[in-house]
């Protein structure tokens, strides 16, 4: 014989189908009662939204868990939930769908990260991204280099994103969405910042972005294994990273630190990207290696991963009418091997 302590126990972390809370939580269970003599269980629950399809299905369950527990037969009737408490859960439960950072959103997250600055973190970012846009992906950018952000300049873009009431509109260029922290630097002046205060930006670029729907999102990293890198990882656990060096010795040196970094944080290492691998003459055809040859092998065997691409040293072509000094254009030598990249992860990760 079932007492109420034990039907309140059975019942207690069943959710609200709506609110996707437990009725320990929002206190659904209103009554129990118990006919001894015939083992009837019967209750009343107040819950969200009463009379729908999910409705029927709490009914079964509840059922089923009585019933298994002991019950002869089971009376359950359904009211709707004081509307303070629908609105107080429903809250909770509307911010997080929405967010990035939910885990199962269905976006791929890729941090683009190296040892040192200057090697092409930021030019790596941009063109995979328009890359992957060009594929057909829907893709966004999260500028986290806080201090060092480039990324709005490099795709030429000027306008600032709208800000509507408590979200951002990020900036579109080239089919991508953009946040970065320079959309919110006058002119250009120094910000000088405490690490928590990084934690919150970066979380605020996650939570408080309307990014949409997306299939992937990469981030641009502070170079180096700063607390960047270490917020980003208990942010998104299941994040990939791409590491960017150039050919030369000690800039693969420098970057295996921050793969070793991705491993010991149990990021899935993507690939390497080997940037400035060479210069390559237009008159002849022959290829200088200008910074040395075999880092960006040296590095991805080290880290046990592959060498994605190598990109040689080349500017975007100049175009009078499309300002984004950073991005390689679809037709351009560069774009393609960017292109390439782009299905290599593709294939990878998909
Ligand atoms: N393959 C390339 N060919 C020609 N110029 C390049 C190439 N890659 C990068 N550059 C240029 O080198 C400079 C540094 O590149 P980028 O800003 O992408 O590096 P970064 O690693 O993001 O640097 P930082 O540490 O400052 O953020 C930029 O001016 C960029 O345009
Ligand atoms: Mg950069």
């Amino acid at each position: 014989m079932l007492t109420q302590e034990q039907v309140v126990e059975l019942l207690n972390p069943i959710q609200d189908p709506h609110l996707h809370t437990p009725f320990k939580d929002t206190g659904g269970i209103e009554e129990i009662t118990i006919k001894e003599e015939k083992n009837h269980v019967s209750v009343k629950i107040n819950i969200a939204q009463p009379n729908t399809a999910e409705q029927m299905q709490l009914q079964q369950e509840i059922v089923n868990v009585l019933k298994g527990a002991g019950a002869a037969t089971v009376g359950l009737r359904f009211h709707q939930l004081p509307d303070e408490i629908i609105e107080q859960f429903a809250q909770q439960t509307g911010e997080e769908s929405g967010s990035l950072l939910e885990g199962n959103t269905g976006t791929t997250f890729i941090g683009v990260a190296s040892g040192k600055g200057g090697v092409g973190k930021s030019t790596v970012t941009v063109n995979l991204a328009t890359s992957l846009a060009r594929l057909g992906k829907k893709v966004g950018i999260i500028d986290a280099d806080i201090y060092g952000f480039s990324v709005p300049d490099m795709m030429g873009v000027e306008e600032r994103p709208v800000v509507r009431g408590e979200t951002i509109i990020p900036v579109e260029r080239f089919g991508v969405k953009l946040i970065s922290m320079g959309f919110f630097v006058e002119d250009n002046s120094p910000i000088i910042w405490r690490g928590p205060m990084l934690g919150k930006m970066l979380t605020s670029f996650f939570k408080e972005v309307e990014w949409g729907d997306l299939d992937y999102l990469l981030i641009d990293l502070p170079p180096g294994t700063g607390d960047v890198a270490l917020d980003l990882h208990s942010m998104l656990p299941s994040i990939k990273e791409v590491i960017v060096t150039t050919p030369h010795p000690t800039a693969a040196f420098v970057a295996a630190r921050a793969g070793q970094m991705a491993l010991k944080t149990e990021h899935e290492l993507v690939g390497v990207v080997e940037n400035m691998a060479y210069f390559e003459s237009k008159l002849t055809g022959q290829k200088e290696y200008v910074f040395g040859q075999g880092g960006g092998p040296k590095l991805a065997d080290q880290l046990g991963t592959e060498v994605l691409g190598q990109i040689p040293l080349q500017q975007p072509y100049e175009e009078e009418d499309i300002f984004a000094p950073g991005v390689y254009q679809a037709d351009h030598p560069t774009g393609q091997i960017f292109l390439n990249i782009a299905n290599k992860i593709v294939g990878k990760l998909e």
